[in-house]
């Protein structure tokens, strides 16, 4: 690897893409949300037809998997979630997309966000955050969200579906959400954007710095 690989995982919603983003463009650094992957094989898989949690077909996509799908514009909303989270509980589906996640840090390092980065993808990442919130501080932001762009999903709806969404990723036997043993944690409940940014750049620059 040439460059620090920095690993953002933690629930739905917990401002993880967002750290992660500003994270990589602070330290000049790629970044990837892995969250797309699992996001367009679940599309790849309801466009055929097919049924997410149908182990075969999702493999199937995955490995079909190009990058021009994770450009989609419907990868976001309640079905694209659902799909998610059904395809990336499939060990297949999560191994044909292994490769593609570790050569993304290959030449230059990376900021990757995801469930999985700091337990799986990259165990020996230079830094590793577990960024969280409350479930109704996460849901409150998705809601606001959805809002914004003028879905009208109920708040009780989101709330319930992302209860829902992180319990299966928790409890799946194949890479399960879970903060790395030497990942730090971030609770963001009563941070706002900047503040978690701060608290963030603050822990992966004590890694970066040199022993
Ligand atoms: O991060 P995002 O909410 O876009 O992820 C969508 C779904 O993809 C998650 O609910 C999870 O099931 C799956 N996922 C995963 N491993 C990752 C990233 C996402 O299992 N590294």
């Amino acid at each position: 690897m040439t460059g620090p690989v920095i690993a953002i995982d933690g629930p739905a919603a917990a401002g993880k893409g967002t750290l992660a983003r500003r994270l990589a463009a602070t330290l000049g650094l790629p970044y990837l949300d892995t969250g797309l992957l699992y996001r367009a094989v679940g599309r790849r898989v309801l466009d055929a037809g097919g049924d997410p949690a149908d182990p075969a077909g999702a493999a199937a996509a995955a490995r079909a998997l190009r990058p021009a799908d994770l450009e989609r514009t419907d990868l976001r909303g309640p079905v694209a979630d659902a799909a998610a989270a059904a395809v990336a509980s499939i060990p297949a589906v999560r191994a044909a997309l292994l490769a593609f996640q570790r050569d993304f840090a290959v030449a230059r390092g990376a900021v990757l966000d995801g469930r999985d980065i700091g337990t799986v993808i990259f165990p020996d990442a230079t830094a590793k955050l577990f960024v969280t919130a409350s479930l109704d501080a996460r849901a409150g932001r998705r809601y606001a969200e959805l809002a914004a762009k003028g879905g009208a999903v109920p708040l009780a709806r989101v709330t319930e579906d992302m209860r829902a969404r992180d319990a299966m990723d928790a409890a799946r036997a194949a890479a399960p959400l879970r903060p790395a043993e030497d990942a730090v944690l971030l609770d963001t409940t009563a941070l706002d954007p900047d503040a978690a940014f701060a608290a963030a750049l603050a822990l992966v620059e004590e890694r970066l710095r040199p022993a």
